[in-house]
């Protein structure tokens, strides 16, 4: 990526530091994020989008810092969780730059929600109405929400990441009649004002036609509404999944052309339905967060494998694996590697960077050519991990998860820290009873 180079002995630099001593001084493996980086993509969005308003979703990565460079950019945040709630409330975001998402928040959830003023709730199902519009009677509010819609696009993506076709559990159906029902019951309830509509329909999105269905099908819905209820919402909001490139292979827009073509659709539809255009919103989250970060791993080991046919792979194996990158593993995700501590004039084989975890689906970067005297005590980095790998980090074989590290400057500093063993067995209430002995 652009803003990581190379030094003159083949070292990766990145912000004016040296991978090695980032990892001299922060161990590996370690996610290394470029801050000026993550601002000028949240900027980017901001500045092409306005006057929408741009939620950075937390759910790609989020930490007390990431949340404050998002509001000194000018963004909102989405959270979808009572966890990333907390997380936004005490880097200090006011509620009325939150938009709480979630198909099954509990009451206590919301309730915490609401103390904070949050000022849009997206709702999912009946069950969520009822208990958004019981929480909000009990506190004597009217809380402000969006009806999540399930537009019936099917998108090119992962299908464990693709949200808007009808079966699977997000929204409620525009087709099946569900998301105009769940409108009647917020119309019903005193305690609720219905203030727009929502999609999401997938990540790692490439192709616009998809926004385009999705867009035409909500602003159709919010004209209906206006005939059928006399009910202007003023707001829709167009979710996020801006696809970023992985790999050589993937191709993304710049926020500018996407905006482009986005406001393109919205005026154009609604001239046609005859109506002011609405307020829009977005939640981009892994094309702000994803291409800021790479992970940097230590080699351990190198393994020559025989393939059928007589080629051979080259299993070189790090110090993480799975557990701070699930994604290969869970969507078959690709991801590129290169030698990161020094040059190599050795051809390139045929490579495969697996982990340390205890199986054999452990696998960071399926395909990759790389040089051929990789060996241990090499540092290699897998760039485009600052969305959906921190965040979705394990435990599992009781490694601890690796620290964030932002770089900016010449300067570094952790966002989040190393876990350490220490830190997994305090949860182990085992040793609880030998200790008060
Ligand atoms: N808004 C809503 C309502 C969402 O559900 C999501 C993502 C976003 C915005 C942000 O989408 P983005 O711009 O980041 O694509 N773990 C998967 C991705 C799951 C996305 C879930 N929702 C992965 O690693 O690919």
């Amino acid at each position: 990526s652009e803003h990581v180079a190379r030094a003159e002995d083949g070292a990766l630099r990145v912000a004016g530091l040296d991978v090695r001593e980032l990892a001299q001084e922060f161990g590996t493996p370690a996610y290394i994020l470029d801050e000026a980086d993550f601002r000028n993509r949240a900027r980017a969005f901001r500045e092409a989008f306005a006057p929408a308003t741009v939620y950075y979703a937390a759910k790609a990565f989020f930490s007390v810092a990431v949340a404050r460079w998002v509001l000194e950019e000018g963004l909102s945040v989405d959270v979808s969780t009572g966890g990333e709630l907390a997380v936004a409330l005490a880097a200090g975001v006011p509620g009325e730059r939150l938009v709480f998402h979630g198909n099954n928040r509990s009451a206590a959830e919301l309730g915490r929600a609401m103390d904070a003023n949050v000022a849009r709730i997206v709702v999912d199902s009946y069950d969520e109405i009822e208990r958004v519009a019981r929480v909000a009677a009990e506190r004597g509010i009217r809380q402000r929400v969006i009806v999540r819609v399930t537009v019936g696009v099917e998108a090119h993506t992962h299908e464990f990441i693709a949200t808007a076709h009808e079966d699977q559990k997000f929204g409620l159906s525009l087709a099946g009649g569900a998301a105009d029902e769940a409108v009647r019951r917020i119309l019903a309830a005193p305690s609720l004002e219905l203030v727009g509509l929502h999609s999401h329909i997938g990540s790692q999105i490439f192709d616009t036609a998809g926004f385009e269905i999705a867009t035409r099908r909500l602003l159709g819905m919010l004209h209906r509404l206006r005939g059928e209820h006399g009910i202007e919402l003023p707001e829709v909001d167009l979710g996020g999944g801006f696809g970023i490139a992985y790999t050589t292979q993937d191709d993304p827009q710049p926020p500018r052309v996407l905006a482009e073509s986005m406001r393109a659709i919205v005026e154009r539809e609604c001239a046609a339905l005859g109506m002011d255009v609405p307020h829009v919103s977005i939640e981009p989250g892994r094309a702000i967060a994803g291409p800021t970060t790479f992970t940097l791993y230590e080699v351990g080991t190198v393994k020559d494998v025989a393939l059928d046919g007589g080629r051979r792979r080259t299993y070189v194996a790090v110090d993480g694996g799975m557990s701070d990158n699930i994604r290969t593993a869970l969507y078959d995700a690709s991801y590129s590697a290169t030698l990161a501590s020094r040059r190599s004039d050795a051809g390139p084989v045929l490579s495969r960077v697996v982990g340390k975890h205890c199986e054999s689906g452990d696998v960071v970067v399926k395909d990759e050519f790389l040089p051929a005297d990789v060996a241990p005590g090499d540092l290699v980095a897998v760039p485009g991990t600052g969305a959906y790998c921190r965040s979705m980090a394990s435990n599992y074989n009781h490694v601890p998860r690796p620290p964030v590290v932002a770089v900016r400057d010449g300067a570094a500093r952790v966002l989040l820290r190393r876990e350490t063993e220490q830190d997994l067995l305090r949860l182990d209430t085992g040793l609880d009873v030998e200790e008060g002995a």
